[in-house]
């Protein structure tokens, strides 16, 4: 069963959810790239702001969602929107960017993928991106344990949301070989999310996806409910309102390149 994403669900939280976008961008090197592609592009908002670093460069979103990909079409008028699964999807001609904020953990067997995605890139291009590293965190851990346990549990059985990504290290010997110039870091970002049950809210925009959709509309506000219960003692709200979310984040930087070829070219 494919996901289904909801626009306004997941931009309840927009300014969080884009920030690591921000922190990625600012670490691209890259000055005057002719094409940038942006994969899992969603509602878009990340692409404008790619448009904006580099006007001068084609930018085209990727996204599997026709819902997604309406909203993106509206938020960055000057771009280029391409309905595909990122898992088969191979650029006309080699962009000089791929960019990827919070999608690319959704896709399984990231051993082949990562490298398919380097070799895609123009000599000398950089593959940036971002996912959420938060499997052992009570957010991600309470959703399998409610969705075993209730009423919900048969329409549930085999159902997850997406994996946990690789170990950092992992990442470093998929792309070391393929990149001359590779860098890994993880922030936790501490969410401050207003709102009622403010990690639901927040979970419903994305982990919590694959469960609700599995769910008759009936089930749907107890498995919530229970979720909510599971998730309150580990994020209190405070008593000015605000819900503090430790949410973890693996950024990954590389340029596309073999190292013995920049060796052999290099003078001297
Ligand atoms: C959490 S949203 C991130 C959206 C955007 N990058 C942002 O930072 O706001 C994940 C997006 O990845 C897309 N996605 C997930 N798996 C995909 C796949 N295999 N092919 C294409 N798009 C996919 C979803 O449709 C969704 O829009």
């Amino acid at each position: 069963m494919t996901t289904s994403w909801d626009p306004s669900q997941y931009l309840r939280y927009a300014g969080e959810r884009l920030r690591p976008a921000l922190d990625l961008m600012a670490r691209v090197p890259a000055e005057s790239p002719a094409r940038v592609v942006e994969l899992g592009c969603g509602a878009g908002n990340g692409t404008a702001l790619l448009h904006a670093r580099w006007p001068k460069a084609e930018i085209i979103g990727i996204d599997g969602s026709a819902e997604m990909l309406e909203r993106a079409r509206i938020a960055a008028p000057g771009c280029r929107f391409v309905q595909a699964d990122i898992a088969a999807w191979a650029p006309d001609t080699p962009p000089d960017v791929i960019f990827s904020n919070a999608a690319l953990h959704w896709l399984s067997d990231h051993r082949t993928l990562f490298p398919r995605l380097i070799g895609l890139l123009a000599p000398g291009g950089w593959l940036a991106v971002q996912m959420p590293a938060m499997h052992a965190a009570p957010l991600r851990r309470a959703q399998s344990e409610i969705a075993a346990n209730g009423p919900w549990a048969t329409h549930l059985a085999g159902i997850s949301s997406a994996a946990d990504i690789l170990a950092p290290e992992e990442y470093w010997d998929l792309l070391h070989p393929l990149s001359t110039a590779l860098d890994l870091w993880e922030t936790i970002y501490v969410h401050a999310l207003t709102g009622e049950d403010a990690v639901v809210q927040w979970a419903l925009g994305s982990s919590l996806r694959p469960f609700v959709d599995a769910l008759p509309e009936a089930l749907r506000p107890g498995f919530l409910s229970a979720y909510g219960a599971a998730v309150r003692p580990h994020y209190p709200r405070r008593p000015d309102g605000t819900t503090l979310l430790p949410f973890r984040r693996l950024f990954l930087l590389a340029r596309s390149g073999s190292r013995g070829q920049e060796a052999a070219s290099s003078p001297g």
